[in-house]
C-alpha cells in the first residue's frame, strides 16, 4: 500500500506543478494584453504624436516644424509583429495584424522626414532607423505587409542622417542634423562635444542597411569614427580600453575625464560587441575584450554588507576616486556580458566550444552577479520597481577609494532594507526602463534557469500593478513614475516609447521558448536585426577598413 505521507506530498507537488504550469502559460497572454492596451490607448488619445501623456491625454511633436517623427509609432512596429508571430490566441493575432496594417499605412502615406527640423542623430538612428529596419526584417521574415514601405523610409532617413558626417574634419559626426537642409549641428552645450556613446551607436543600423542595399557608403560612414577615436586618444594604452563620456567631434579628442557605463557611455561598449555578433569582424571583439578587462580592473565593485556586484563610475579619471553610483541604464551589462561569453549559444554548449576561455567564464559569472544586483534594485523597493539611479554602500575600510557618503546623506536618502544601497530623493523616479528585464531575458535563454522567469514575472506584475492608470477602477493605460519610493507610486503622465519598444518586448520574449540568440542581434533600442551572411557582405565588399596597427 502507498504510504499516505508520500501520497499527500505527491498530490501537493502535483498541485504546485499545475499551478505553475497554468500561471506560466498565462504570462505571455498577460503581456499581450498590456501591450495592446498601451498601444490602443495611445492610438485613441495620442496618435500620431511623438510625446504622449496617458493621464491627461496631452500630446505634442518633438521637431520644431511641428511634424511627427513617428517616435512612438515606429518604435513599436516590431513589437506588434512579434506579438503577431508568437501569440496563441486567435483574437489577439487578428488584433495585432490590424494594428500593424494601420501603422504601415501611416508610415507609407503620412510619415515624411523632409522636415525643416534639427534632430539628434543618435536617438533618431536607434529608434526610427532601427525601428524601420527591424520592421523591414520582420515583415519579410513573417510575410506580413509590405517590407518595401519600411525599407524605402529607412533609406530616405539614413540619407538625411548621413549628412551629419559631412563637415567634421575628424570623421566623427556632429550630434544633430537638420533633416531638410542637411545642415550638421554640434551639441549646443558641453563645448560642442558629442556624447561618446552617440556616434558609436549608429553602426548596427548603418551596417545592416549597407548589407540590405549593397550601398557601402553607409558602412564606411559608420566605421570611420573608430580609427580617429582610438588613435588620437590612445584608448588601449591610456584608458585600458575605456572611454570618457564626451568627445570633441572636430579633433576626436576626449573632453573631460568622466568614465562610466551609464548614460553617454553605455552603448559604446554595447556596439563593440554587437558589431562583432552582427558582422563577425574580429577587431570589435578585441576592442570589447579590452574594454571589459579595463572595466573589471577599475570599475567592478561589491557593496556592503551583502556584496552585491556593481559597476562604479570614475568621474575624474581612472586614477582617482570612484563614485559608487550606478544608473539603472547600466543594468543592460548582465545580458551583454552573457552574450559576449556565449555568442548566443546556451552556456552548456558554449563551454564546449573552441572559443571558451577563462575570460569568458569570468564574464559569465559576472553577468549572473550583475543581473542579480539589478533584480535587487527592484525587489528591495516598496513597489518592487527600480529607481533611475542608486548609490551603493561601501565597507568602512574602503572609504578612501570612494566619493564620500556622509552621515547626513544616509539620513536623507532612501535606504534599502539590506543596507546595500541608497536612493537620492531626486533619483526616485521610474521610467519603465528595459535594461533589467533585457538582461533577465538574455540570462534565461542562455542558461535555461527558470529563476530568471520568476524574476521577470515579479517585475512584470509590479509594472502591471504600480504603473497602471485606472478610470472607474478599470485599467486604461500605463505610465512612467515620478516616485517609486512610496506606495501608492507617484504617476508622471508620460509614456516613453521604449515601454512598448523594449520593456514589453523583452518581457514577452522572456516567456517564449523558441528564441535562438545566435541568429539575431538587438540594437540598443531592442530592434532585432538578423546576423549578416558573410556571402552578402563579400558580394558588396563590406569588410573592415581600418586597424590599430
Ligand atoms: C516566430 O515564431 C516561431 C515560433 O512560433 C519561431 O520559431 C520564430 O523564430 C519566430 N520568428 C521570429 C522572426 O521571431
Ligand atoms: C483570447 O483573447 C481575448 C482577449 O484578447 C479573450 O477574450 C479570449 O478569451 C482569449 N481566448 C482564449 C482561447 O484564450
Ligand atoms: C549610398 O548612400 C549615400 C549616403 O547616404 C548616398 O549619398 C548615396 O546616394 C547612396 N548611393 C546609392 C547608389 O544609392
Ligand atoms: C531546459 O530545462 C528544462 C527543465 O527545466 C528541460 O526540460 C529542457 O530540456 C532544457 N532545455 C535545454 C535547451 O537545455
Ligand atoms: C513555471 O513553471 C515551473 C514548473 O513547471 C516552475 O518551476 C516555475 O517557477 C514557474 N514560473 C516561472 C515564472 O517560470
Ligand atoms: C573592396 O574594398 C577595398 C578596401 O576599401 C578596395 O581596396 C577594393 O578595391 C574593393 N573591391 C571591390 C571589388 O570593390
Amino acid at each position: 500500500m502507498l504510504n499516505p505521507v508520500i501520497l499527500s506530498v505527491g498530490v501537493a507537488a502535483m498541485a504546485v506543478f499545475y499551478y505553475f504550469q497554468s500561471r506560466n502559460a498565462s504570462v505571455p497572454f498577460q503581456i499581450e494584453k498590456i501591450l495592446l492596451q498601451s498601444f490602443k490607448d495611445y492610438k485613441k488619445n495620442g496618435w500620431p504624436y511623438d510625446v504622449y501623456g496617458p493621464i491627461s491625454h496631452s500630446h505634442r511633436n518633438m521637431p520644431r516644424s511641428g511634424q511627427p517623427l513617428g517616435w512612438i509609432i515606429v518604435d513599436t512596429i516590431d513589437t506588434l509583429m512579434l506579438g503577431y508571430n508568437y501569440t496563441t490566441n486567435k483574437s489577439n493575432k487578428k488584433e495585432f495584424l490590424e494594428q500593424i496594417q494601420f501603422v504601415e499605412n501611416w508610415v507609407e502615406n503620412d510619415l515624411d522626414y523632409n522636415m525643416d527640423s534639427e534632430v539628434n542623430i543618435f536617438e533618431t538612428t536607434i529608434r526610427m532607423l532601427g525601428g524601420l529596419l527591424s520592421g523591414y526584417y520582420l515583415s519579410t521574415d513573417l510575410n506580413i505587409g509590405n517590407p518595401e514601405v519600411y525599407l524605402n523610409k529607412a533609406i530616405d532617413l539614413a540619407d538625411r542622417l548621413s549628412l551629419s558626417f559631412a563637415n567634421s574634419p575628424s570623421g566623427i559626426p556632429y550630434s544633430s542634423v537638420n533633416l531638410r537642409t542637411g545642415e550638421a549641428i554640434k551639441n549646443h552645450v558641453d563645448n560642442g562635444a558629442s556624447s561618446t556613446a552617440e556616434f558609436t551607436t549608429l553602426q548596427l543600423e548603418f551596417k545592416y542597411l549597407a548589407s540590405i542595399t549593397g550601398n557601402k557608403t553607409y558602412w564606411k560612414l559608420a566605421e570611420q569614427v573608430y580609427e580617429p577615436l582610438y588613435k588620437v586618444n590612445n584608448i588601449l594604452e591610456q584608458y585600458d580600453g575605456l572611454v570618457p563620456i564626451y568627445t570633441l567631434p572636430d579633433t576626436a579628442q576626449f573632453w573631460g575625464r568622466n568614465i562610466r557605463f551609464g548614460s553617454r557611455g553605455d552603448s559604446f561598449y554595447e556596439y563593440l560587441l554587437k558589431q562583432y555578433l552582427l558582422t563577425h569582424e574580429g577587431i570589435y571583439y578585441d576592442l570589447y575584450r579590452a574594454a571589459i578587462n579595463g572595466m573589471k580592473k577599475h570599475l567592478v565593485k561589491e557593496s556592503f554588507p551583502s556584496g552585491l556586484t556593481y559597476i562604479a563610475e570614475k568621474p575624474n579619471g581612472l586614477e582617482y576616486q570612484a563614485s559608487s553610483k550606478m544608473d539603472h541604464l547600466v543594468c543592460f551589462m548582465g545580458g551583454l556580458l552573457a552574450m559576449g561569453a556565449t555568442e548566443g549559444h546556451t552556456i552548456k554548449t558554449a563551454r564546449n566550444m573552441n572559443f571558451w576561455d577563462e575570460d569568458r567564464e569570468d564574464d559569465w559569472l559576472l553577468a549572473m552577479k550583475l543581473t542579480h544586483t539589478c533584480y535587487q534594485m527592484y525587489h528591495q523597493l516598496p513597489a518592487g520597481l527600480s529607481p533611475e539611479i542608486v548609490v551603493f554602500n561601501y565597507p568602512e575600510e574602503q572609504r578612501n577609494e570612494f566619493e564620500e557618503i556622509t552621515q547626513l546623506d544616509r539620513q536623507n536618502w532612501w535606504n534599502s532594507p539590506s543596507g546595500d544601497f541608497f536612493v537620492k530623493p531626486l533619483d526616485g523616479h521610474n521610467l519603465q526602463r528595459p535594461e533589467t528585464v533585457e538582461s533577465i531575458m538574455f540570462m534565461y535563454h542562455l542558461s535555461n534557469d527558470t529563476t530568471y522567469r520568476e524574476w521577470g514575472e515579479e517585475i512584470l506584475n509590479n509594472f502591471a500593478e504600480h504603473t497602471a492608470i485606472k478610470g472607474n477602477g478599470i485599467v486604461e493605460a500605463y505610465t512612467s513614475l515620478n516616485d517609486c519610493l512610496h506606495v501608492p507610486t507617484g504617476k508622471k503622465d508620460n509614456m516613453e516609447s521604449f515601454w512598448l519598444a523594449e520593456t514589453l518586448k523583452y518581457l514577452y520574449l522572456l516567456f517564449q521558448d523558441d528564441i535562438d540568440l545566435t541568429e539575431i542581434v538587438f540594437n540598443t533600442e531592442a530592434h532585432p536585426f538578423p546576423v549578416l551572411e558573410i556571402a552578402d557582405m563579400e558580394k558588396s565588399n563590406l569588410t573592415t577598413g581600418w586597424g590599430l596597427k
